[in-house]
């Protein structure tokens, strides 16, 4: 056995479990809602449900046409996973990795000049190009679009998409004309005619989950969806209700050892809490280190046989406390729901990625991605 090699399997009870029926679910809704093909985006290991598995299951189940990943070898761990199917790599950190890209049958999505350039001396291949129609990020200048996909042609390079990325889909109001998303996609369908005009075979892709959901027109050749495959995100439309999602990601741990309080007794790093009459406090294995925001300190909550228990005091690195006191028979080994839906003899509650993103300040993607690497991901 290698040093440092683990010699046992996971013992502590804590863990993700990723609903893949609920993924594909989910992907086939959008498609569905969206009438065009699918892009899985599974960078960031999926949005931390981890993009090996979601990818097989969404390719096996024939729910998704394309992936989408930022880093080069987030699309070599793809294909070294056994996924078949298109995959676009858009981020910016592409300098140096064409050639594998080629080697790997990944699709680079080209934001400049300098890319197109060292493509080329790759030896070409297909290639999406990337416009800048008010993300001010990545992508081409619409003026320049048209000389860089001559110059692609001119190299033998196939221009095989053309896209963009929306800034504020999901804070604009789809009935202001003005708003910026509509100025995007206007610049869009006309630098992309323009492409067109020489790649016709180009398709056009520009929505994210907010444009998919809330801007239908943008929906184009391609959707290209994140936050609602893993059933995150709130949209109240009609057409969003229509195509209802489920949250993929639960995020559970075990009660492992129940406290009886006196009042005057505090809890945790500076005794940020008190018990102000006798409670019965439940030890759980999880922590900051495991994705749980220390941010929530305060705020949270755990669903404990399936009824909400506060969390109190501080979220440490590898434990958070919760108040049970107010559910009866609460025992050792008990499931607890830090994020998802829990059932129990009191109930059934849900704790929203929204919810759990609200109480620590942050956002629903930087709740799943922030779900660390010690903690399993086990697939359903
Ligand atoms: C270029 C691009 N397209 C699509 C997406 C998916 O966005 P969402 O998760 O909001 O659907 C992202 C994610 O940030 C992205 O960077």
């Amino acid at each position: 056995m290698a040093a440092g090699t683990a010699t046992v399997g996971p013992i502590r009870p804590t863990a993700v479990e990723i609903d893949l029926a609920a993924l594909a679910d989910n992907a086939r809704a959008l498609a569905g809602l969206a009438g065009t093909r699918l892009c899985a985006v599974v960078k960031a290991d999926a949005y931390g449900h981890g993009a090996p598995g979601v990818a097989t299951a969404l390719e096996a189940a024939g729910a998704a046409t394309t992936f989408a990943v930022s880093l080069v070898e987030e699309g070599v761990q793809l294909r070294d996973a056994g996924v078949r199917s298109p995959i676009l790599v858009m981020g910016p950190a592409q300098r140096g990795g064409h050639a594998e890209m080629r080697a790997r049958d990944l699709t680079p999505v080209v934001s400049d000049a300098g890319d197109l350039e060292e493509l080329a001396r790759a030896g070409g291949g297909p290639m999406h190009l990337k416009i800048d129609t008010g993300m001010g990020r990545l992508g081409v200048d619409p003026a320049d679009a048209l000389a860089l996909v001559q110059a692609a042609r001119a190299g033998g390079i196939e221009v095989a998409g053309v896209m963009t990325h929306l800034a504020n889909a999901d804070i604009d109001d789809p009935g202001e004309p003005d708003c910026l998303t509509w100025r995007q996609l206007d610049r869009f369908a006309e630098v992309s005619a323009r492409v067109q005009s020489v790649a016709p075979a180009a398709m056009r892709h520009a929505a994210n989950s907010s444009g998919t959901m809330l801007f239908p027109s943008a929906c184009l050749d391609l959707v290209r969806v994140g936050l609602a495959l893993y059933g995150n995100g709130h949209w109240s439309t009609d057409a969003s209700l229509a195509a209802p999602r489920r949250q993929a990601m639960r995020f559970v741990t075990h009660v492992a050892q129940l406290r009886h309080l006196a009042p005057g007794q505090s809890v945790g790093y500076g005794a940020l809490w008190t018990a102000s009459r006798p409670t019965v406090a439940a030890v759980l294995p999880a922590g900051y280190a495991d994705g749980l925001p220390r941010r929530v300190t305060g705020h949270g909550a755990v669903i404990i046989g399936g009824r909400r228990c506060p969390l109190i005091g501080a979220v440490s690195m590898d434990i958070a406390i919760a108040d049970v006191s107010d559910v009866p028979g609460v025992a050792l080994g008990d499931e607890a729901v830090l994020l998802g839906t829990g059932t129990g003899a009191h109930g059934t509650d849900t704790i929203t990625t929204a919810e759990l993103a609200a109480w620590s300040g942050l956002t629903p993607y930087e709740i799943t991605c922030g779900i660390s690497k010690r903690v399993p991901r086990v697939y359903l």
